[in-house]
């Protein structure tokens, strides 16, 4: 078991701070060689994440998201709800976990969900994944002339939205508009932040760099007046709804899907969970649809309703 986690209280500490003089705090450094100063004289106060509380909180985001917090994420734990500990005015960890048992639980939740939620993603992430989107899955369709030219692609734990609006370059190279393809991906997360960014299709200028080429003019906008952002084309964003969904929770999707994404989400989970998980893709997939895993993750010894079809790609066969 490793140690209560410390962070360092910035209410009193500001307040010392300012006791000691000199210009206002400006930037974490400047709070960061204040906190010090006052920690010589004796003044230091710190936010302690001890064990009840830390588990409380890992059973809380286990039951609610199936997200597990073993002992090592502690640290992590406790440096991203310092700043909601902060913003509540609360003064421990014991407080805020009274909080999220008592009457205001709900209005904190989603703020919980969000901190925690681990969002690191990229436009075309595994490049290997969209060469075979590409040229096997989409390609196929169009070969095969169907009566119906329709695809649904879900992006399940699409963070900023790097993820669908990579799958819908992709699939805005391949499908022709004159050729009548109904064509939508469902993209959702639990996490509302990263929701709101996604919508809006904005990011940094330098996120140009993972976005291939032949793509970037056609698919890219610059922002008038803001050479650091660019923003994702009205055509992808027309073929993306961003929706708030728990995986954990249950879906309220009717038709089947031809390929699932879940990249690097069910490593968050245990393995009960993650077998849950991949049983309920293959449900909510059509026969032959492809299951898209991250680089760490394996349906192998999990699920036998998939076989490989390409590298961490899964055909649904049963
Ligand atoms: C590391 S990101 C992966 C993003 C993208 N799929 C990729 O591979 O680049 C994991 C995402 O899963 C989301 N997530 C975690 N638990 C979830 C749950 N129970 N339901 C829905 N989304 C969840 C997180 O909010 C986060 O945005």
């Amino acid at each position: 078991m490793v140690g209560p986690c410390r962070h360092r209280r910035r209410g009193p500490l500001l307040r010392g701070a300012q006791l000691l003089g000199g210009a206002p705090l400006l930037g974490g450094e400047c709070v960061q060689q204040r906190a010090d100063a006052v920690a010589e004289n004796g003044h230091r106060r710190e936010f302690e994440l001890g064990d009840d509380e830390f588990r409380f909180l890992a059973g809380f985001m286990s039951r609610e998201t199936g997200i597990v917090l073993s002992d090592h994420k502690r640290q992590m734990v406790c440096g991203r709800l310092v700043k909601r500990l902060r913003a509540l005015h609360l003064r421990s960890f014991a407080e805020y976990v009274e909080l999220l048992q008592g009457p205001g639980a709900n209005a904190e939740i989603e703020n919980l969900v969000n901190a925690i939620t681990t969002n690191i993603t990229n436009f075309f992430r595994e490049p290997h994944h969209f060469h075979f989107l590409h040229d096997h899955i989409l390609a196929s369709r169009v070969a095969e002339r169907p009566r119906r030219p329709r695809v649904r692609i879900w992006s399940a734990g699409c963070s900023s939205g790097e993820e669908p609006y990579s799958i819908a370059m992709t699939m805005a190279d391949v499908l022709k508009p004159n050729d009548g393809w109904d064509a939508l991906i469902l993209a959702t997360d639990i996490d509302t932040n990263v929701l709101r960014r996604a919508e809006a299709g904005l990011y940094p200028a330098e996120a140009l760099k993972h976005i291939p080429e032949s793509y970037r003019k056609r698919f890219v906008r610059r922002v008038p007046g803001d050479h650091d952002k660019i923003q994702m084309a009205e055509e992808l964003r027309t073929l993306i709804r961003f929706r708030r969904l728990n995986l954990h929770d249950d879906w309220p999707m009717k038709g089947l899907f031809d390929v699932i994404f879940c990249r690097n989400v069910a490593i968050y989970f245990d393995k009960p969970t993650q077998r849950k998980l991949f049983n309920r893709y293959a449900d909510y997939l059509n026969i032959g649809g492809m299951l898209y895993l991250g680089h760490a993750e394996s349906l192998i010894g999990v699920t036998d309703r998939f076989e490989v079809a390409d590298k961490t790609v899964y055909r649904r066969i049963k």
